[in-house]
């Protein structure tokens, strides 16, 4: 795959997709800390946050390390040189003198494009404001066929619903893109008003020939989703908009799950999600459902993150032959609500049928 910056799902099709998800299956088991691989071994990463993040930063860098890479960081405006005024331009030029490949998250929508545009390195878009987030959009399909295999199932035909703030989310603007790919999707985009989803992207959908259905609330009866994918309200992003319909209704909890998904809907989030009591997001009493796929979707994002570094680095075909065991101890499940049939050994097979 000839790629030189990982800056939108644009990039993609339906080939990429798949030579991408080859080598993210080929890093699972060193993701999943069964085999270890050194492919990166003596290369630097810079991973440059300018907005918060806590799964990004560490998973990407934690996908470099398990390459066997390094990783210098900086996070946040205030202790970087930006808040001396220093240009995107200036930044990205002089950190690529110190390092292989950037990560970069800024607020600015294009922000990652610009520090492309200043280097000869790979630069990886880790969220430019509003716009994209490749590398997650990515990890929420690999997420979302894995949990189909499992059930023999395909990506093709799914109804995926999008709920919550499809304005500024932008991981569901990637989706969205991203899963138009594939074929006779429908998609149920549900949004408080004033917080849609931006109309340009639901025509790229509708010229692929997918079914939209835009709604303003989660109380209209749905037609069984394959995949309920929930998202936070950007409220760091809302300037004067309204948001007078982002009641209590628009919660995705137990209740919701009850009456609009069946046994099989993968229930997703690209995380954080708002945890207080009362707050309108995915609900924690659907934690233990095994229909919940948040986790599994967050831990999918260091091979995925891996898979990315190695085709932008070239050195993908190392980690498809074989590689060492890792030499240290690991429980055999993660976390301890995890469903089942999720276990170390049964992730890096692809969840197996156990
Ligand atoms: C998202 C982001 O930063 O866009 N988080 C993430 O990277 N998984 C979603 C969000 O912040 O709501």
């Amino acid at each position: 795959m000839n790629m030189q910056h990982l800056l939108s799902v644009d990039q993609f099709d339906r080939d990429r997709v798949e030579a991408l998800f080859a080598v993210a299956r080929a890093a699972e088991p060193v993701a999943r800390r069964r085999k270890v691989c050194r492919a990166l071994e003596g290369a630097v990463l810079g991973n440059l946050f300018f907005e918060a993040s806590t799964r990004t930063r560490i998973s990407f860098a934690a996908a470099f390390c398990r390459l066997g890479g390094a990783v210098c960081d900086t996070t946040g405006f205030t202790f970087s040189s930006m808040a001396k005024g220093e240009s995107i331009h200036d930044t990205s030029r002089v950190i690529s003198g110190y390092v292989d490949a950037l990560v970069v998250r800024h607020p600015e929508r294009g922000s990652a494009a610009q520090f492309a545009q200043a280097t000869c390195i790979p630069v990886i878009n880790g969220g430019d404001g509003p716009g994209e987030h490749p590398s997650q959009a990515l990890l929420d399909l690999y997420t979302i066929e894995r949990e189909f295999e499992r059930v023999g199932r395909e990506v093709d035909g799914a109804h995926v619903a999008l709920i919550g703030d499809l304005k500024y989310g932008r991981t569901v603007h990637s989706l969205l893109k991203l899963l138009s790919l594939y074929r006779g999707m429908r998609f149920t985009l549900i949004a408080p008003p004033g917080l849609e989803m931006p109309a340009e992207l639901c025509a790229v959908v509708a010229r692929r020939g997918h079914r939209i259905d835009v709604r303003t609330t989660l109380r209209q009866p749905l037609e069984q989703l394959d995949v309920a994918y929930a998202t936070r309200i950007q409220r760091e992003r809302i300037t004067d908009e309204a948001i007078d319909g982002y009641t209590p209704e628009f919660r995705v909890d137990k209740a919701f799950v009850d009456t609009c998904c069946g046994p099989r809907t993968v229930l997703m989030h690209p995380l954080p999600r708002d945890s207080a009591p009362g707050a309108n997001d995915l609900g924690t009493d659907l934690d233990t459902d095994p229909r919940t796929a948040i986790f599994r979707q967050s831990d999918s994002g260091v091979a995925v993150r891996m898979a990315i570094f190695a085709t932008l680095l070239g050195v993908d075909q190392k980690l498809l032959g074989p590689l060492p065991d890792a030499g240290w101890r690991s429980p055999e499940r993660i976390g301890p609500d995890d469903a089942p049939f999720y276990t170390l050994a049964a992730a890096s097979r692809g969840f197996g049928a156990d």
